[in-house]
């Protein structure tokens, strides 16, 4: 479904992705997993089409990502939901979800799309009228999913989606993301959380310094020793 080849990524001079490749086959749970700085948020930046210094190949379905604009990515298909949410803090929660099925590709079902998001997360249709900004962090990373999801993705990108939530919440937000998997979305997940993300994935890349430096199943990636050192804390 999607494909990486040698792709490489500037901010100004500083190159922060260095050769990437990956790819991710239809229906896998993928995730990415590293240290702070290592570019983990930018492999995301560059599918999406947001980083302006970007080089290599990344074909999405067959088609070559690099020369379409990151509006036109999403109407593919290619829905990434960025870290910190990034809601429409003065927009209720149902207005934040009805943005995200502004496009094309998702605006004629978007009444049946949101019953779909509402049986997932019931607390979003709860506190549908409230404004974002007064939201709790994890309700508002519900609603930064639940948005992501009235794209009518067919890869959903996550970046950091546990990220500042209470255990029990993180908890629940992996057994989402399975569930958003089961519901026939592709997912391609960025977590802190090196463990969970592992065990919830098909497959996963360890990135360091904008490189990958491993690649295997989440299982493998889970008994490796090096790995657990280093990020697993075991
Ligand atoms: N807009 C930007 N301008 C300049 N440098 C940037 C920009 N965005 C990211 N960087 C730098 O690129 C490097 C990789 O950042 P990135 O956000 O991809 O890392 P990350 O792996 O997602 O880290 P984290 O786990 O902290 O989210 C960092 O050194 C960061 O400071
Ligand atoms: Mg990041």
């Amino acid at each position: 479904m999607l494909e990486l080849n040698n792709v490489n990524a500037y901010y100004g001079d500083v190159q922060v992705l260095r050769d990437i490749s990956l790819s991710i086959r239809k229906g896998e749970i993928v995730t990415i997993v590293g240290a702070n700085a290592a570019g983990k948020s930018t492999i995301l930046k560059a599918i999406s089409g947001t980083v302006p210094n970007a080089e290599g190949s990344i074909r999405f379905q067959g088609e070559e990502l690099t020369v379409i604009p990151a509006h036109q990515r999403v109407e593919m298909g290619l829905v990434h939901v960025p870290e910190g949410r990034r809601l429409f803090p003065h927009l209720s929660v149902r207005e934040n979800l009805e943005m995200g099925a502004y496009i094309k590709r998702a605006r004629l079902q978007r009444m049946q799309t949101l019953q779909y998001v509402y049986g997932l997360l019931p607390r979003l249709k709860e506190r549908e009228k409230q404004m974002a900004d007064s939201l709790s962090g994890g309700e508002q990373q519900m609603c930064a999913i639940g948005r992501g999801l009235m794209a009518r993705p067919e890869l959903l990108m996550l970046d950091e989606p546990t990220l500042g939530l209470a255990p029990i919440l993180v908890q629940w937000v992996f057994q989402l993301i399975r569930q958003i998997r089961d519901s026939g979305v592709t997912i391609l997940l960025v977590e802190q959380n090196a463990h969970k993300a592992l065990e919830v994935a098909d497959r996963g890349y360890v990135l360091e310094n904008g490189r990958i430096v491993m690649e295997s199943t989440g299982d493998e990636l889970l008994r490796d020793q090096g790995l657990r050192k280093a990020y697993l804390g075991m």
